[in-house]
């Protein structure tokens, strides 16, 4: 018997960011981020009885097999145990491809994950002849945070919340959106990222997790994105969008920091990177625009503003894309999660 499953989940960029972990990939603090709608992953599954002359877990990135992300995957299957059972019988081939290029600087794995989560959860629940049901993204978001933490937010739509707090939906292992209506101001938001560097990080988000396990601020760091996450709730509601920008750039700067003063520290950012946020801040100022900038794990500038402001505000992207990026950047929105799809990989 041949399973077969299709899906695309979008990558998400946290406004309040995940940063430092423990037990199971468990955070030590809320997030919220935003699911994107143009940057996805599309992956197909099949799972089919074991042939002695393949290998048993075989990963496909745009039609090439690539060994090198197996391990990964490898331990995301080792990790979902039981709950996963269809890898005891069958082996499994993993086709995914992305809609962004991957030298692009952006990460995959959340979107990458989240899409894997979803296909593996739907051969299981064929497998043992179970109707999906609501708790299908839950089940799927806790799968995917086992692959990467970021990616439990990509099977949701609009902002999303991974963590406890009040107010939240979400737990440790399973993100969910936001209880609450997002005020209109905020529907559609715009992010346009700004591709500054595209070459692989320096230091992986691994590595940079574990660096928040001896660091001198952390405690601190995990008050502030607690508080922050309290804050974000409130502002999405209301529709503060002067509220947004502080904690959005105070959250990219915090990332940052916590990186450039962790033992060993590194600086992600590129000479670019700052002259970009200078240039964001400088023309908020003078245009009075709601214009403001999130960071990732990478020298990238996400520029974020509310899709009612597009016409005002895109002719300067379109500037800070030429003067600082050489014409590369990605134009993006928020996205209402993931679909089934009906592939052609
Ligand atoms: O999902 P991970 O383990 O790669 O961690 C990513 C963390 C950040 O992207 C830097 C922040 C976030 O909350 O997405």
């Amino acid at each position: 018997m041949k399973l077969i499953s299709s899906w695309q989940a979008p990558s998400n960029i946290a406004i309040v960011k995940y940063w430092g972990k423990y037990g199971i990939q468990l955070p030590c603090n809320p997030s919220i981020s935003l699911t994107l709608q143009q940057a996805k992953t599309e992956t197909k599954v099949v799972a089919q009885d074991p042939d002695s002359s393949q290998d048993n877990l075989q990963f496909f990135l745009d039609g090439e097999r690539k060994p090198g992300f197996e391990p990964k995957i490898w331990a995301l299957l080792q990790l979902l145990g039981d709950e996963f059972s269809v890898w005891k019988t069958k082996h499994l081939r993993i086709y995914s491809s992305n809609t962004f290029p991957h030298s692009a600087g952006i990460a995959s794995s959340a979107s990458g994950m989240a899409a894997l989560a979803l296909c593996l959860l739907e051969i299981e629940c064929a497998f043992r002849g179970q109707e999906i049901d609501d708790s299908f993204f839950s089940t799927a978001s806790r799968w995917a945070r086992l692959g990467s933490g970021s990616a439990s937010r990509s099977l949701f739509g609009g902002f999303v919340s991974w963590g406890n707090g009040p107010g939240l939906n979400s737990n440790l292992e399973t993100a969910a959106p936001l209880p609450n209506p997002v005020h209109s101001v905020f529907q559609g938001m715009k992010d346009a990222i700004l591709l500054v560097d595209q070459s692989e990080k320096k230091v992986s988000s691994t590595a940079g997790h574990s660096l928040m396990n001896e660091h001198w601020f952390a405690q601190q760091r995990f008050k502030q994105a607690e508080a922050h996450t309290d804050q974000l709730i409130q502002i999405l509601t209301d529709g503060d969008v002067e509220g947004f920008i502080e904690v959005a750039e105070n959250e990219a700067l915090s990332l940052h920091a916590m990186m450039m003063t962790s033992s060993s520290s590194y600086v992600l950012m590129r000479p670019n990177t700052v002259a970009i946020i200078e240039e964001i801040r400088e023309f908020r100022k003078q245009s009075g625009l709601p214009v403001c900038f999130t960071l990732d794990a990478g020298p990238n500038v996400h520029v974020l503003y509310p899709a009612a402001y597009e016409a005002r505000i895109q002719p300067f992207v379109l500037e800070l894309v030429q003067r600082y990026c050489a014409g590369k950047w990605l134009y993006d929105a928020m996205g209402a999660g993931p679909t089934k799809s009906i592939t052609q990989l």
